[in-house]
């Protein structure tokens, strides 16, 4: 399923959402960082027709997840590769992606991706007549990404 939904019908932004910016710009910058509601880093990305939001520290050790190459080939899912560690995330899900081994005793080793689960906080992205709005996830549920949201390691980014 897509993150991004299009209400061409529609002229209102939902409800609890935020305006990003016009989608021409977005698309032409690729990556638009924000901070949303005065209290979220998020990153929006436009890839391949598409718009994507998350969190925009990597959940692994708050690395710069706005200037990770995008790749495919993780049983085809799209994902952003973080520049510090080379972790991967899942544009879609926000799924922590590892590489396991079939068989430790045979030679040569064979591998395959296999997800460690929702680690970095997916959020919604909307367009209306052109422009982009994100509607934060505000899920109970603690997923990894959340640690390099606090005040503390926010103030310390910037500073960075
Ligand atoms: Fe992203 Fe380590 S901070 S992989």
């Amino acid at each position: 399923t897509s993150q991004t939904s299009s209400s061409s019908s529609s002229s209102l932004p939902p409800p609890a959402s935020h305006f990003i910016g016009r989608k021409e710009d977005i698309v032409k910058a690729g990556r638009v960082t924000k901070l949303v509601n005065g209290c979220r880093d998020v990153l929006v990305l436009y890839h391949q027709g598409q718009l994507y939001a998350m969190d925009m520290h990597c959940y692994h050790s708050g690395g710069a997840l706005k200037n990770g190459d995008i790749e495919q080939e993780f049983n085809g899912l799209l994902c952003i590769v973080c520049p510090w560690h080379k972790y991967k995330i899942t544009l879609e899900g926000g799924e922590g992606l590892y590489q396991a081994v079939d068989d430790p005793l045979a030679k040569p080793l064979r591998t395959h991706w296999r997800s460690k689960g929702v680690k970095q906080r997916i959020h919604k992205v909307t367009e209306v007549n052109g422009d982009v709005f994100v509607t934060l996830n505000e899920s109970g549920e603690a997923i990894e990404s959340d640690v390099y949201q606090t005040e503390k390691y926010r103030t310390s980014f910037l500073k960075a």
